[in-house]
C-alpha cells in the first residue's frame, strides 16, 4: 500500500506491511511483528520517504463514543480532532475552540503538543492513555509526565517510540472562557467581544481558510502539513544578525515571549525576507500563495523535490540570519 495517499502532502511511497488498527486488542496482536514499526495516525504532519516504510505501518484508527464524566472527556485516539473540538464548543465548553480546523486525530494531539491561536493541547489535556512497548503494558500518563512544551512532548522527545497513544482524556475547567489573546481573534471580533466558543470555532477555521491552513481538498494549496518549520525560539542575542543582515532596527523585528528570557520568531517572517515568498516554486515543490511557512506538494512533488526546497530555505536562512530552522513534520525512520 503506498503510503502518500494518507498524508496530506501526498507524497511516499509504500509500506511493506500495513495493518488498521480499530481497537487495543487489535494493536496488541499486531504489536507480535518484531520489525521496524510507524504508527500512522492523520497523516497531516508527516513527510514519508520515496522509498516508503520497510517494516510495519499501523495505521490507528480506534474509533468509539466519547464519554463524558462531569468535566472529563475521554476520547478513542482515531476520532477527528476537529469532530471533538466542534463537540465540545457545541456543548459550551471552552479551552480547545482557538484549535478549531487543525487536520488530523485526537491521538496525534499529545504527541507534538498541537497549537494554534493562543492554545494548546497541553492546556486541556488531564492524560494520556497508551501501550508501552517496554514494559508491554497500557499506561496511564498524567498530563505532567507528558512533559508537554511548544510542538513537544514526552512522545516526540526522550521517550520517542515507546508510546502508542489510544485515548486521550481532557479536563475542560467550566469557569474558562474563550481565548482571545492572539492578534487574528482580537482582529476578528474587537476589543471587547466575549464570544460563545462555537463562535470562536468558527472563526479560527476562518481565519485558518484565509491562510491555506484548511487543507480543502481541490484548493491548489492543499497538498501541505501546514507549517513545515517551527517558530525558532532563540535567545536575544539572535536579533543583532538578523537586524544588521536587514539593515533594520531589532525592535522592527517581529517576535514573541518564549520561556527562560527567549524569544520566539515567526519562521514565516524569517522565510520572506530571506526572499522565499507565497508561491514560490522549486521544480514540483512550493510555498503556498496564502501562507510562507506552508510548503506544498504542487501536484507531483516528490520528497526529494521538497527535500530540495527544505534545503535551500534552510541554508539561506542558516547563512543570512544565523538561525537554524527545525522541521516540524515528522519522518518514518526505522
Ligand atoms: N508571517 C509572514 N508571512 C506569512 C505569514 C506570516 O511574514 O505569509 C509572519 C507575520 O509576521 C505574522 C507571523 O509570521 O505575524 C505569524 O504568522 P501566523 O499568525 O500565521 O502564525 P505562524 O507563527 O506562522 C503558528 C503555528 C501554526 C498556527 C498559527 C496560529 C507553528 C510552527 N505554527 O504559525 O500551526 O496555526 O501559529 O496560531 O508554531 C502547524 O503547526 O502546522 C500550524 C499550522
Amino acid at each position: 500500500i503506498r503510503l502518500g495517499p494518507h498524508t496530506t502532502l501526498r507524497i511516499g511511497g509504500p509500506a511493506r506491511f500495513y495493518a488498521e488498527i480499530a481497537t487495543e486488542a487489535e494493536l496488541v496482536e499486531a504489536l507480535e511483528y518484531d520489525g521496524p514499526l510507524f504508527i500512522l495516525g492523520g497523516g497531516s504532519n508527516l513527510l514519508v520517504p520515496d522509498e516508503g516504510f520497510p517494516g510495519l505501518v499501523l495505521h490507528l484508527a480506534i474509533t468509539g463514543p466519547i464519554v463524558t464524566r462531569e468535566n472529563e472527556v475521554e476520547v478513542p485516539a482515531g476520532t477527528e480532532w476537529d469532530a471533538l473540538v466542534l463537540h465540545l464548543c457545541r456543548q459550551g465548553r471552552s479551552g480547545m475552540e482557538c484549535l478549531a480546523g487543525i487536520p488530523g486525530l485526537v491521538g496525534g494531539a499529545p504527541i507534538q503538543n498541537i497549537g494554534a491561536y493562543g492554545q494548546e493541547a497541553a492546556e486541556t489535556i488531564h492524560s494520556v492513555r497508551a501501550y508501552d512497548r517496554e514494559s508491554k503494558k497500557f499506561v496511564t500518563l498524567p498530563r505532567e509526565a507528558c512533559r508537554f512544551a511548544y510542538r513537544s512532548s514526552l512522545f516526540n522527545t526522550t521517550a520517542r517510540n515507546r508510546y502508542i497513544v489510544t485515548q486521550v482524556t481532557f479536563a475542560l475547567d467550566p469557569e474558562v472562557k474563550p481565548n482571545l489573546t492572539y492578534a487574528d481573534l482580537r482582529k476578528h471580533f474587537g476589543p471587547d467581544a466575549t464570544p460563545a466558543p462555537l463562535e470562536v470555532y468558527h472563526a479560527v477555521r476562518a481565519i485558518r481558510a484565509a491562510k491555506g491552513m484548511l487543507l480543502v481538498e481541490g484548493d491548489p494549496d492543499c497538498r501541505s502539513a501546514g507549517s513545515f518549520f517551527k517558530n525558532p525560539v532563540v535567545p536575544p542575542f539572535a536579533l543583532a544578525p538578523i537586524a544588521a543582515a536587514l539593515a533594520i532596527p531589532e525592535e522592527r523585528i517581529p517576535r514573541y515571549p518564549a520561556s527562560g528570557g527567549n524569544l520566539k520568531l515567526p519562521a514565516a517572517w524569517l522565510l520572506d525576507q530571506a526572499g522565499f515568498h507565497k508561491s514560490f516554486a522549486l521544480g514540483e515543490a512550493g510555498i503556498s500563495s496564502k501562507h510562507t511557512l506552508a510548503l506544498i506538494n504542487r501536484g507531483h512533488a516528490t520528497y526529494a523535490d521538497i527535500a530540495a526546497l527544505r534545503a535551500l530555505i534552510v541554508e539561506t536562512v542558516a547563512t543570512r540570519f544565523g538561525i537554524t530552522l527545525e522541521q516540524e513534520p515528522v519522518e518514518p525512520h526505522v
